[in-house]
């Protein structure tokens, strides 16, 4: 996507056609701003020439500071040297002539590409992301987050991304997005040892999003006998042809979720603010550390962390002793949606539980976990339970 932010009233299709494909075009700088607020992930604005230059130099020097990921490609109707230093002075990655459409094209290109360097995106090359959605307790959010992060990936950020339900007795993935129940995971079996990625797709169901799913299967004795084994073989055909794939897990570990948990790149650990919930996550991030799972990859959400009752984020980091990087709060809106089988992330993505899930989304895509809103993290010596070792 890129922002376009065009006061003329003139034709400018071609410059929009020029800047790529998915251009929004926003009308004055206060809507430029929400949209770049609502969008963390977003790389690029196009300022118009129409468009007043003190102004156009203002927005790139305040997003310079503010999101320095963000490229502002600057166009005017006519260029000299004093308006490039200046423009450069300002933050402005490229000044263009609004009538040199490849050069605005070509522009374009460059600050996506330096603004995917700065945000640790590689253009995919056969490595996917492996993220991993894991509670020890039921009932937190998990499958709820699983399928919005999943969403979001594919439909905001445009990856290509399944989203597997390794749930396996319990999945509900399939139910919550209204797909065909068959086939599963299950079917993958008569395939193990030589599963490929055309043996897989033969799995696949696509979801209206975007998103592709593989589906739990739908007896406890085809649960029985899948192995870890073949779930790391799937996962890894998968990651060769994704460059996303998100995992909906159990609440436990079991083979096939350690299996999952060893090839992960990132863990998205779901806790609620209640005090068995926060000791499960607890338990569950030291059995992390001793089975080496790294620290940097460990993405805590807080989800209904609204409802604290009494509970305060310096208390519960403290007793975690991690960082919680998203809160998502509660809201009926988010079962309601659900029930419609459409993820609340497209279906009302400005309402403040779709914005925490997008920022979910935007953290896989590497941005700083403390510039997407991580809570403040106080060193209180008060603890909900000790960190016993
Ligand atoms: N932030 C939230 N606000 C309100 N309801 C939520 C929220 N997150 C999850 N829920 C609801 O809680 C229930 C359990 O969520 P689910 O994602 O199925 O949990 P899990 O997969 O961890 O068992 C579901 O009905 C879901 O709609
Ligand atoms: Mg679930």
């Amino acid at each position: 996507m890129a922002l376009f932010l065009d006061t003329s009233r003139g034709d400018s299709d071609a410059t929009a056609y020029a800047i790529g494909d998915d251009v929004v075009r926003v009308a004055s700088a206060h809507l430029l701003n929400r949209a770049v607020e609502d969008n963390p992930g977003e790389a690029l604005v196009v300022i118009d020439a129409d468009y007043d230059l003190a102004g156009a130099l203002a927005i790139a020097s305040d997003y310079r500071i503010r999101r320095p990921s963000l490229g502002v490609v600057l166009l005017r109707r006519r260029i000299d040297v004093a308006l490039i230093a200046q423009a450069l002075q300002a933050g402005v990655r490229e000044v263009v002539t609004v009538d040199d459409l490849p050069a605005i094209a070509a522009a374009c290109k460059r600050s996506r590409e330096v603004s995917a360097r700065q945000l640790g995106i590689t253009p995919s090359i056969g490595q996917g992301q492996i993220v991993t959605v894991f509670s020890s307790k039921g009932g937190c959010g998990k499958t709820t987050i699983a399928i919005n992060l999943a969403v979001a990936l594919s439909a905001v950020e445009r990856r290509k991304t399944i989203l597997v339900d390794l749930d396996l007795q319990f999945g509900d993935v399939g139910i919550s997005l209204g797909l065909p129940s068959t086939p599963t995971i299950a079917d993958a079996l008569p395939m193990q040892g030589q599963l490929d990625a055309i043996g897989v797709a033969s799995l696949i169901h696509p979801h209206g999003s975007g998103l592709d799913c593989l589906l739990a299967p739908m007896t406890p004795e085809e649960v029985e006998s899948i192995p870890g084994a073949l779930v790391t073989e799937m996962l890894q055909v998968l990651r060769t042809e994704y460059d996303y794939v998100v995992i909906d897990s159990p609440p436990a570990f079991t083979d096939t979720v350690l299996a999952a948990l060893d090839l992960s790149d990132t863990y998205v650990l779901v806790t609620t603010p209640d005090i068995p919930a926060l000791k499960n996550l607890r338990i569950t991030l030291d059995t992390f550390d001793e089975l080496g799972y790294p620290r940097s990859a460990w993405q805590l959400v807080l989800n209904r962390g609204d409802e604290m009752n009494g509970l305060e984020s310096g208390d519960i980091e403290t007793a975690l002793g991690a960082n919680v990087h998203i809160v998502i709060p509660q809201s009926s809106d988010v079962s309601r949606a659900g029930n419609r089988g459409v993820p609340i992330v497209t279906d009302n993505p400005r309402h403040p539980v779709a914005l925490a899930l997008q920022k979910l989304a935007s953290m896989q895509r590497g941005l700083d976990a403390e510039r997407v809103g991580a809570v403040d993290v106080r060193q209180r010596k008060t603890g909900l339970f000790r960190r016993g070792k």
